[in-house]
């Protein structure tokens, strides 16, 4: 039988929260710790330039307090790496989100960017952590993931989220193709990006050799109704 895929709370949206405000509520260390207390099998942030979520300051205390996976996420400009360095998670997801972007949105071109991204893979993992690189579902991809030494992929998997009710056995398609060829070159396999309580357990289904997902917006959207609690058992259900 298939494991089911660890869940990784994204935290983000509690930072967006606690800086609407300038205090320290909601406080981001207890929800991460609470998280945990609750279910998550790790926790994830992703410091943007401007800082309007999680912000730098934050991580060395997330990163004391975690007792789960800690990922970090983000485009690896100097600033961002020097972070990821000094802090040490479990694993970096790099994705190549514009400074202004609203949201992460495409993968990476592991061709174009070989240079760089081994680069920065290679000090990531002399450093001791694993890297994870956001691509799209494009098998194509993968190679280039491969050759630049990643250790994971995450599958971008918004437009799985879009097509959903449409048709999801065609939806899945491409993600199923770019799985398997992740998994003939040895990847292990992430995921993230709107997925939520209807459309996760289809995707796990379709994809066994999921390692992790990352959800951030819908766990803290259903918390607003079910409460933290509640929401993180059924989104662990939803993968069991
Ligand atoms: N993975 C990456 C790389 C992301 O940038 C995000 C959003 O910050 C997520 C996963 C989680 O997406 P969502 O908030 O839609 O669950």
């Amino acid at each position: 039988m298939p494991m089911s895929a660890r869940l990784s709370v994204n935290i983000n949206k509690v930072a967006l929260i606690r800086n609407a405000r300038g205090s320290n509520l909601p406080d981001l260390v207890r929800v991460a710790l609470d998280c945990e207390r609750f279910g998550a099998q790790g926790i994830t942030v992703h410091p943007r330039p401007d800082e309007r979520h999680v912000r730098y300051g934050d991580i060395p205390l997330l990163k004391r307090a975690v007792t789960e996976e800690f990922n970090i996420e983000g485009n690896p400009n100097p600033r961002f790496l020097q972070l990821v360095l000094a802090n040490g998670p479990d694993q970096c997801t790099l994705v190549p989100d514009a400074p202004d972007a609203l949201t992460s949105d495409t993968g990476w071109d592991t061709f174009t960017k070989r240079d760089f991204l081994t680069d920065v893979i290679a000090e990531l993992k002399s450093a001791g952590i694993r890297t994870s690189i956001f691509l799209d579902p494009d098998p194509n991809m993968v190679e280039g993931a491969m050759r630049v030494g990643a250790d994971r992929i995450e599958l971008y998997t918004g437009e799985y989220a879009k097509r959903y009710h449409t048709d999801r056995n065609k939806a899945i398609e491409a993600f199923v193709e770019t799985a398997e060829a992740a998994d003939a070159a040895g990847l292990g396999i992430n995921a993230g990006h709107d997925l939520n309580l209807e459309n996760l357990a289809f995707f796990q289904q379709k994809i066994p050799h999921l390692l992790e997902v990352s959800i951030g917006h819908a766990i803290i959207a259903d918390a607003l109704y079910y409460g933290l609690h509640n929401t993180i058992q059924m989104y662990l259900q939803k993968l069991s």
